[in-house]
C-alpha cells in the first residue's frame, strides 16, 4: 500500500570528479546495477507515493538510464543547474513535495542503504525530524553532530566549520534524513552560505528545527557500509566486496555449499534448491535458477540460465540465456550460448559450443564439436570435431538430427540437412545432402594407396 505521507528525495547531481569517468557517478554500478537504481529499489520498497530524484551532472545520461528501468510514472525529476550545495539540491526538489507529511533524503552514491533501517527511520516519524547517525573511530571528514547539555541533537558541523574540540565528536551525521513537510520550505529559503564552503547546507536544517523547537531523533545506523558513500574506484570496489560478501553469507545460510565465499560474484538473482555447491570464482549475472543437487566447478559462469536436478557444470564453462535438464553433465570448457535447450542426461563436453539448438534426451556432444540451429534427437552420439556449417555468410539454416544417429568424428554437415534417425555417418565426412534413416552414409574421398612411389631425391 501506498504510504501517502512519504515523499523520497535521492540527492544524485554530484559529478564525481574523483571517479576518473565519462559516466556520471550514480550510473557506476555494484553487482552490474548502477548505484542510483540499487537506491531506488530500497526507496520503492518503502512505497512513498512520490520519488524525486535531483540530477544534475551528465543529466541526460542519468535519465536515459533510470527512465527505462522505472517505467510507472513513480519517478520525477528535478534539476539542479549549479551544485550549490545539499541542502540548494533539496531546494530544487519543493515543488514536487506534498504540504504534509515526510521527506525522506537518501543519496544516490550510498547504494547500500537498507530498506530495514529506512522503515525504521519513517516509522519513527511524528511530525518530527528523525537523523540517521552512526558512530566512528575516525570521523574525519563528516559533519559532526552537536548535543545540548540535556544532550538533545542541536546542530551539525561540517568537519570544514569544526573547532578543535568539536573534531573529536566521533558521532557522524550520515546525511539520510526525515523532514517533516509542513516546515521544510520555511527552513530551505532561510538557508545561508554563509560558511567555508560558500555552500547552502542542508544540514543547517538541524539548527534551525531545533530553534523552532522540533523533536530531534536519531537512529543509529545498523551497519557503517548501509551509510559509505562512493567517491572513487577504491570506495567502489569497497562496497561491492561488501555487498557480494553479504549475498555469499545469504546463499550460506540459505544452504548452498560455496567453497570460499570471497571468491563468488553475484551480478543478479541466483535460486537455488537443495544441495548446491559452487567452486570458487563463479560469477552468476542475470535471473540464474539451480534445481537440488547441481554442481558448479571452478570459474563457471552461468548468465540467465536454468539448470535442472542433478547437473554437473565442470570447471571453466560458460553459460548464457540456456536451460539445462536433469542429470546432464556440461564441460569442463563448455559453452552454451543463448538459445540452447539440452533435455534430460546429455553429456556437453570439452571445447564443445552449443548455439540455438536442442539436444535430445541422453545424447552425447562430448568433444571439440559446433552445433548452431540444430535440433538434435534423444541418444545421438556426436563424434569429436562435428561441425553443423550453418551459415554461407549470408543466412543461417538449420540441421535436424533424428534419434539415435551416430555421426563419425570430424564430420561436417552442410546445412541446411536431415540426418533421418539411426543412421551412422562416417568419420570425416562432408554432409550435403540428406542422410537417410537406418542407413550409413559417408561422403568423403575413397582411400587410395600409390603402390611403389618412391621419396624424391632432394638435392
Ligand atoms: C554531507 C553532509 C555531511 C555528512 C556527509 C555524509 C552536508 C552539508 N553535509 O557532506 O554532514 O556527514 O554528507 O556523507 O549536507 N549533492 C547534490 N547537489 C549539491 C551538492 C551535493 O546533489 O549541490 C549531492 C551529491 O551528489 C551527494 C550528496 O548530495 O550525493 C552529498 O553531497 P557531498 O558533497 O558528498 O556532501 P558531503 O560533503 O559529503
Ligand atoms: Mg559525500
Amino acid at each position: 500500500m501506498i504510504n501517502v505521507n512519504l515523499n523520497i528525495v535521492i540527492l544524485a547531481a554530484g559529478q564525481g570528479k574523483r571517479m576518473n569517468s565519462q559516466l556520471p557517478k550514480v550510473l557506476h554500478p555494484i553487482s552490474n546495477k548502477p548505484m542510483l537504481q540499487h537506491v531506488i529499489e530500497t526507496a520503492s520498497q518503502l512505497n512513498p507515493n512520490k520519488i524525486v530524484i535531483v540530477y544534475g551532472h551528465g543529466g541526460d545520461k542519468v535519465r536515459g538510464a533510470i527512465d527505462h528501468i522505472f517505467t510507472n510514472n513513480e519517478i520525477k525529476w528535478a534539476f539542479q543547474d549549479q551544485q550549490l550545495g545539499t541542502g540548494h539540491a533539496l531546494k530544487c526538489a519543493l515543488s514536487e513535495l506534498s504540504d504534509n507529511g515526510m521527506t525522506l533524503v537518501l543519496y544516490g552514491d550510498v547504494p547500500l542503504i537498507s530498506y530495514t533501517t529506512l522503515n525504521e527511520m519513517v516509522l519513527r516519524f511524528q511530525s518530527n525530524l528523525v537523523m540517521l547517525t552512526d558512530v566512528l573511530n575516525n570521523p574525519f571528514g563528516y559533519g559532526r553532530i552537536i548535543r545540548d547539555e540535556v544532550n538533545s541533537i542541536c546542530e551539525i558541523v561540517e568537519e570544514k566549520d569544526t573547532t578543535m574540540e568539536q573534531k573529536l565528536v566521533n558521532e557522524i551525521n550520515t546525511g539520510f534524513c526525515v523532514f517533516p513537510n509542513e516546515h521544510l520550505a520555511k527552513w530551505l529559503n532561510n538557508l545561508s552560505n554563509n560558511n567555508s564552503q560558500n555552500e547552502y547546507y542542508l544540514t543547517d536544517v538541524i539548527a534551525a528545527a531545533y530553534k523552532d523547537k522540533i523533536d530531534i531523533i536519531s537512529v543509529k545506523s545498523p551497519h557503517n557500509y548501509e551509510v559509505m558513500g562512493v567517491n572513487n574506484k577504491l570506495q567502489l570496489e569497497e562496497l561491492e566486496r561488501i555487498y557480494q560478501k553479504n549475498k555469499a553469507n545469504k546463499l550460506l545460510e540459505s544452504g548452498v555449499t560455496l567453497f570460499d565465499k570471497n571468491r563468488i560474484d553475484l551480478r543478479g538473482e541466483l535460486t537455488h534448491g537443495q544441495d548446491c555447491a559452487i567452486d570458487v570464482n563463479c560469477i552468476f549475472d542475470g535471473i540464474v535458477t539451480l534445481g537440488n543437487n547441481v554442481s558448479i566447478g571452478a570459474g563457471c559462469i552461468l548468465k540467465n540460465v536454468k539448470i535442472a536436478d542433478n547437473v554437473s557444470i565442470k570447471p571453466y564453462s560458460i553459460l548464457e540465456d540456456a536451460t539445462v535438464a536433469s542429470g546432464s553433465q556440461i564441460g569442463p570448457y563448455a559453452r552454451l550460448r543463448p538459445g540452447a535447450e539440452l533435455a534430460e542426461n546429455t553429456h556437453i563436453g570439452n571445447f564443445v559450443e552449443i548455439k540455438k539448438s536442442k539436444v535430445g534426451m541422453g545424447s552425447k556432444v562430448n568433444h571439440l564439436t559446433y552445433i548452431g540451429d540444430a535440433d538434435i534427437g534423444a541418444g545421438c552420439n556426436i563424434g569429436a570435431g562435428t561441425v553443423t556449417c550453418n551459415y554461407d555468410g549470408k543466412n543461417k539454416f538449420k540441421t535436424t538430427v533424428g534419434d539415435n544417429v551416430f555421426i563419425g568424428s570430424g564430420s561436417m554437415l552442410v546445412a541446411p540437412v536431415i540426418l533421418g534417425s539411426n543412421s551412422l555417418i562416417g568419420a570425416g565426412s562432408v554432409i550435403t545432402k540428406d542422410a537417410p534413416e537406418n542407413e550409413l552414409t559417408v561422403a568423403r574421398v575413397k582411400q587410395t594407396t600409390i603402390t611403389g612411389w618412391k621419396k624424391r631425391n632432394s638435392k
